[in-house]
């Protein structure tokens, strides 16, 4: 006896990993005979949500960034209706890895806490949570994981989800996720970290290359519009969760992580705080062990941090108008080494499948 008569999937995917996850819970569904909605919430536009009564199953699939859950599905998450006993389910793409013959797992953090907790707090009961450790698609970390492991990978996941998918399906309660739950709680001064700050430095790490033919792709398939065009290139705006579909899938290989860029970023940005805080101690004779003192530097490094790394790249945006700048950032950028590969195979098959068209 299947638990539910309609699945609504909502998906948010950087490069696709998601997507599958989604497709293949979906099968599950679909050879039961249930009436499924599965919706990529890109942008936030145009989303359907379920009516209420009926006997519904709602899934939440997202990839895991910064040891959290993907900025805009929290924000989805945040936004969406009160739930009054609604089953759910979570899952969560990880950075899988295969060394060797081993399959290796990514890391949650608070992927699945904290939205099974948003959604428990909107009156939601969760049935399952799991993550699902896909190939990593952090290209700015590692070159892109070579096509065949990536099969591998995929493969090894599919009857994972699927078997998850049954077993959600069946009524039964699933909760893999909390495995890994004493690790997950301590990295999660890092998630925290990352959602205050560091998804806003790494938004400012993008940059076109001299490929670049300004097609217009990276704007058209952004999920947060966060790419617009600024003197005749384009330019990544704070809003930008680094998801890597513009990196992966530009079809020129326009798009680099400048490394080199970062780090000068990550120069300027120590000394101009180091000398701010130690100047404030001076002038105001703060006792620099205080403890709410301390909380305070937390706060003012990471808000300078964005506000100093914001300003810098839009400087240096303006300045690789200068061709030989432009070499310089480009030839410190590790993506633009020609062994790094992209992760960009799922988007491909999906565009041998629909001819081209994205959906
Ligand atoms: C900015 C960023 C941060 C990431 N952080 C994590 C992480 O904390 N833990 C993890 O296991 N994987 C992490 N990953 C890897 C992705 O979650 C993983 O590759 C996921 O399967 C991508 O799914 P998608 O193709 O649906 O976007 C990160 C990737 C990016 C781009």
């Amino acid at each position: 006896m299947d638990k539910c008569d309609n699945l609504w999937i909502y998906y948010i995917t950087g490069t696709g990993n998601a997507r599958l996850v989604s497709q293949w819970f979906a099968a599950e569904a679909s050879a039961r005979g249930i009436e499924i909605k599965v919706q990529r919430i890109d942008r936030l536009e145009n989303i359907s949500m379920p009516a209420p009564g009926s006997k519904n199953l709602i899934g939440f699939v997202y990839p895991t960034h910064g040891f959290n859950a993907a900025p805009i599905m929290l924000k989805f998450i945040a936004s969406f209706p009160r739930g009054l006993g609604t089953d759910v389910f979570l899952m969560n793409t990880r950075a899988g890895m295969k060394l060797s013959k081993i399959f290796m797992p990514g890391l949650s953090g608070v992927a699945l806490m904290l939205p099974a907790f948003l959604l428990w707090l909107k009156g939601y009961k969760c049935t399952g949570c799991r993550p699902v450790d896909m190939p990593s698609n952090w290209i700015p970390l590692h070159p892109g994981i070579k096509e065949k492991v990536v099969w591998s990978i995929i493969e090894h996941c599919e009857p994972i989800v699927r078997r998850f998918a049954s077993d959600v399906l069946s009524g039964r309660k699933i909760f893999r996720g909390l495995y890994s739950f004493p690790l997950d709680l301590l990295i999660s001064p890092i998630a925290l970290a990352y959602y205050a700050g560091g998804r806003f430095f790494l938004s400012k790490t993008f940059i076109a290359n001299d490929k670049c033919n300004n097609c217009g792709l990276c704007i058209r398939e952004c999920p947060t519009s966060s790419i617009s065009i600024v003197a005749g290139r384009p330019y990544w705006k704070l809003s930008c969760e680094s998801c890597m579909r513009c990196l992966n899938h530009c079809p020129v290989k326009a798009i680099d992580a400048a490394h080199g860029m970062a780090v000068l970023f990550w120069v300027i940005f120590s000394s101009a705080n180091a000398w701010l805080l130690l100047t404030i101690v001076n002038k105001t004779g703060i006792a620099p062990d205080a403890f709410w003192w301390k909380a305070a530097t937390q706060v003012i490094s990471i808000a300078g941090m964005v506000l100093i790394t914001a300003a810098l790249y839009r400087v240096m945006h303006y300045a690789m108008k200068i061709k030989p700048l432009r070499l310089l950032v480009r030839i410190t950028s590790l993506t633009s080494l020609p062994f790094w590969r992209r992760y960009n195979y799922l988007n491909k098959k999906r565009n041998n499948q629909t001819g081209g068209q994205s959906n």
